[in-house]
């Protein structure tokens, strides 16, 4: 038991230092908002993700065909159950626990956040979300390139259950 652990800690190191060292080969030119930070990358690498904190600032250019995509599901509690696991894994860190962008790690290291509860975030479509989700932008990291299509949609639905309510 504690062999097959110790083998996956090893395994998973040698897949984050790939993925920082896939990063880091090409940041000779400074770090690109077009091209965002690797989903491993982010937390680990909080220098690159503060490098990147600029790009908030700038606009997110999204294909039209976005904003029409589907969700495959519809908001089980199953479905909700699977999104705010994976959440909690990958994005809480960051968007924080009500999706402030007050995440632990992201204050802890100065890592930029975006409050995705917010009624701006909130009054796009399933798809677009799904789409900025999948691709990324600066230090969001695209997430297509390691969650699967499914999982992402599921993304989708617990976010949506962050939506604040307009300030009155
Ligand atoms: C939301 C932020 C976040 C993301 C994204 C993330 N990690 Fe981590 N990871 C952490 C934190 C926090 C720890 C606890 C140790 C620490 O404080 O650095 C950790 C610990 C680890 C450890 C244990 C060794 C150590 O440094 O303590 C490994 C290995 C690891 N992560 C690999 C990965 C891999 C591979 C990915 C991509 C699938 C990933 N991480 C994505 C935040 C993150
Ligand atoms: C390293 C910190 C970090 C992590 C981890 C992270 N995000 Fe983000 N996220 C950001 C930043 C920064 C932005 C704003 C990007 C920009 O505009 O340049 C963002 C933007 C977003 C947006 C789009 C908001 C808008 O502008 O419409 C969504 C949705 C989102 N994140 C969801 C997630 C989900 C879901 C996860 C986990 C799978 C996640 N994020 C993990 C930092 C992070």
């Amino acid at each position: 038991m504690a062999a097959m652990r110790r083998l996956l800690l090893i395994g998973s190191t040698v897949l984050l230092w790939s993925a920082i060292n896939a990063n880091i080969g090409g940041a000779e030119e400074p770090a690109s908002c077009a091209s965002p930070i690797a989903p491993c990358t982010a937390c680990h690498s909080p220098e690159l993700a503060r490098e990147l904190a600029r790009c908030i600032a700038e606009p997110w250019p999204m294909p039209a065909s976005a904003k029409e995509m589907k969700s495959p599901f519809s908001s089980s509690d199953k479905a909700l159950k699977f999104g705010k696991a994976t959440y909690d894994i990958f994005c809480e860190g960051c968007h924080g626990n009500t999706g402030d962008g007050r995440g632990s790690i992201a204050l802890k290291r100065s890592l930029p956040s975006l409050d995705i509860s917010s009624p701006v975030v909130q009054a796009q479509t399933d798809g677009e979300l799904f789409w900025k989700i999948s691709n990324g932008k600066g230090a969001m990291p695209n997430w297509g390139s390691l969650l699967p299509e499914e999982d992402r949609w599921r993304l989708v639905i617990f976010v949506r259950t962050l939506r604040r309510a307009p300030a009155q």
